[in-house]
């Protein structure tokens, strides 16, 4: 049964707020979220005690954003094993909660791995867990290893890419540190920017319809103090159109072997215009996004969401994952295309940067040599 309990945290300030650690009271080990549906107008922590809650927490996107989605599975692996539940089942419904972000699977199943090897060495189910537990712990430092890393890079890109500073970088959806163990990916370089006095300027899209740029990424962009406008996700043609955009960073949710890209829906059209106005379009994304089991951009399945998300709105927390219950604005029985992602071809990405290194031109031979480690850093 999903145990999920939600309290605010009072007289704590959200930037001390990770979005996502792992605690034992003596009650028993628990998961603890930033409830990201409730951003900005309230800081609310929800525990999840059983994998069940943090299948409901992902879904509803309570926690979102591949890396952290790879972090969240294996602290979910982790969460069954020290509570005792059948872990293999845990993974199972882990893995299926949401099917783009290729990171949740990659999370899970490493995780589950580190289990199953302790039991198999003839290990009990206590040290089992505790190898669980090792593997999400250094997965999620990792994460932010990698945060790091990728930040350096996108920066010396952007600097080969646009001598002279002053970038006006575009970004779609939520991709700071919301979505990692560490400040994020396409976000962290774009702060990596600011902190060096070269970002003029962040344009986000709202990201409709579930808008993690007006309520995230312009959250976590204020948090920072870099100067941010935010706009609808139409605007951003005839911001193209002005000449007022240097460079677009996204993040990723699966790269297939071809390099095509999942990202949240929006970025394809992004991508288009970037080419048509010769603006870079960079993805930056941790390795394990890159997935060499998925060929090509047809073989990656998008999530849809249900239409309630489109044909409602609410004031303060929008109808995400719940029942609805917002305000009507389109006709009752009015049916809807609610893709979560869009896919991006390789031709209309200028690099993908990663912590290993920046692959660019896009090729499956260049990604390949990314994921046998022979790209240079
Ligand atoms: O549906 P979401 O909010 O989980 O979608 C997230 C995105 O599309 C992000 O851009 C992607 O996960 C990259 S985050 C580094």
């Amino acid at each position: 049964m999903a145990d999920q309990d939600a309290h605010t945290v009072e007289g704590r300030h959200a930037t001390e707020l990770p979005a996502i650690r792992w605690e034992e009271p003596p009650e028993g080990p628990v998961l603890v979220l930033l409830d990201q549906t409730r951003l900005p107008a309230e800081e609310v922590e929800l525990v999840c005690t059983d994998a069940p809650a943090l299948v409901e927490a992902i879904r509803s996107l309570a926690v979102r954003g591949a890396p952290l989605l790879g972090i969240a599975g294996a602290y979910g692996v982790a969460l069954a094993a020290a509570r005792g539940f059948d872990v293999d089942e845990a993974a199972v419904a882990l893995q299926g909660a949401r099917p783009t972000a290729v990171n949740l699977s990659v999370g899970v199943r490493r995780a589950q791995a580190a289990h199953r090897a302790v039991l198999t060495e003839g290990g009990d189910p206590q040290q089992a867990a505790a190898a669980a537990l090792a593997a999400a712990l250094a997965l999620h430092r990792e994460d932010a290893e990698a945060s790091a890393r990728m930040a350096g890079h996108g920066l010396a890109l952007l600097d080969e890419l646009l001598p002279g500073g002053g970038h006006r970088i575009l970004t779609h959806c939520n991709t700071g540190s919301l979505v990692s163990g560490g400040e994020g990916t396409a976000f962290a370089v774009a702060l990596a920017a600011h902190r060096k006095g070269q970002l003029r300027r962040l344009w986000v899209d709202e990201t409709r319809p579930l808008l993690q740029g007006a309520r995230l990424t312009a959250y976590e962009a204020a948090r920072s103090g870099m100067a941010y406008t935010l706009l609808t996700d139409n605007a951003a043609g005839s911001l193209f159109a002005a000449g007022e955009v240097d460079a677009v960073l996204i993040g990723a949710d699966r790269i297939a072997a071809d390099g095509s890209v999942a990202n949240k829906v929006g970025s394809y059209p992004l991508a288009v215009l970037a080419r048509y106005h010769h603006v870079p379009f960079i993805v930056v994304a941790p390795v394990t996004t890159v997935d060499p089991d998925t060929p090509d951009g047809a073989s990656i399945e998008v999530e849809q969401r249900p239409g309630f998300e489109v044909t409602e709105i609410t004031a303060a927390r929008v109808s995400i994952g719940g029942a609805g219950g917002g305000v009507p604005v389109a006709p009752l029985g009015t049916q809807v295309y609610n893709p979560a992602f869009d896919v991006t071809p390789p031709e209309l990405v200028t690099a993908i940067v990663t912590e290993a290194g920046v692959v660019s031109p896009v090729t499956a031979a260049a990604l390949a040599d990314l994921l046998s480690g022979q790209v240079a850093q």
